[in-house]
């Protein structure tokens, strides 16, 4: 893996720092097959084409790329993927997949001179572009698409997904609230960047003012979300990291019990409380993916009791869509 050192002041604010452990306990659907094949459809990665994979974690995503790439192209050639992120812990864990020699960088996306000054050689390199649930935590969304624009070829594409308008609705305003009411202003904390498709249209159209990006589709995609543990597991993966940064861990809780509260008639559902959820209403699992939490009714142990179901579940809103760089 390239440990190229990250200019700590660039874009700080909104750097994130997911933890590979947190991240896969409480939030695996982000790379699981039923939530990523739409956008990996749009890619349509083919053996032989070089993709470079824009935020991509703990490399699940990359490594299917890769296969497909890397498979036997017709005229002989092999493909080349090559993922970039900001975290160092995401990068470790996607680097230990050894099967897979795929290289890593780490760098901003958002830094479009940084990146040239170090990997001139990508200019122009790059068939595609691959990037899913990344571009929210972005908030220099002009600075990550002049990046796109130097590294795809003429007549090269842009696949991409990620939170837009609207993206987990509730939570973002409990979080607001709660800061809020501690006096606290919540706009310069907040990480998120969530665009409405006229918007990120217009932020494609400026990725250069000779040959900018050309949309091919944009479109805000509804997603209920069962977490696979709780809203708290959530929160404390993608909010306390970076929202809640700043405060200690006694502060973090007390704000994090208070989201939870605020959300909870909106979040959680329970056969038991009409209205939030039953068997026939919420609790409707996508395509196989792992449905939310189950607890036994009367606690551990009694496994042959019946089960109760309750859960949490999150209204993703993505934005989805697709791009090409004129020839
Ligand atoms: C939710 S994860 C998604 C990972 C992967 N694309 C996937 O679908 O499984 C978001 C990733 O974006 C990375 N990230 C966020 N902001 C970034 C930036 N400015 N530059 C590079 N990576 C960034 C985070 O470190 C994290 O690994």
């Amino acid at each position: 893996m390239s440990t190229a050192n990250l200019d700590p002041t660039a874009h700080a604010s909104s750097l994130t720092n997911h933890n590979p452990s947190n991240y896969s306990t409480n939030a695996s659907f982000v790379y699981s097959s039923a939530y990523t094949a739409p956008v990996l459809d749009i890619l349509e990665a083919q053996a032989g084409e070089k993709i470079i994979d824009l935020g991509c974690g703990t490399g699940e995503l990359t490594r299917l790329i890769y296969e497909k790439v890397t498979a036997q192209a017709a005229g002989g050639g092999r493909g080349e993927v090559i993922g970039v992120d900001s975290s160092s812990e995401m990068l470790d864990k996607a680097s230990s997949y050894k099967d897979y020699p795929i290289p890593y960088i780490r760098a901003d996306i958002q830094d479009l001179p940084t990146f040239v000054s170090r990997y001139p050689q990508y200019k122009g390199h790059f068939d595609a572009v691959f990037t899913n649930a990344t571009l929210h935590w972005c908030k220099d969304p002009k600075g990550v698409i002049e990046l796109v624009g130097w590294l795809l070829r003429p007549g090269g594409r842009m696949a991409f997904e990620f939170g837009g308008f609207g993206n987990c609705v509730g939570i973002r305003a409990g979080l607001h609230q709660a800061l809020k009411k501690r006096g606290i202003d919540p706009v310069p904390l907040d990480p998120w960047y969530f665009p409405t498709v006229g918007q990120y249209e217009a932020v494609l159209r400026s990725s250069s003012p000779t040959n900018p990006l050309t949309p091919q589709s944009l479109h805000l995609v509804p997603r209920p979300t069962p977490l696979p543990t709780s809203l708290r597991g959530w929160l404390d993966t993608f909010a306390r990291s970076t929202f809640l940064s700043s405060f200690d861990d006694r502060q973090a809780g007390e704000i994090l019990d208070d989201v939870v509260e605020i959300c909870k008639v909106d979040n959680y559902w329970s056969e038991d409380i009409p209205g939030n959820g039953n068997e026939d209403g919420m609790n409707v699992k996508g395509k196989g993916e792992p449905g939310p939490g189950k607890s036994s009714a009367s606690g551990s142990g009694q496994g042959k009791e019946k089960e109760k179901k309750e859960g949490w579940e999150v209204m993703y809103v993505r934005l989805r869509g697709s791009a090409i760089k004129p020839e």
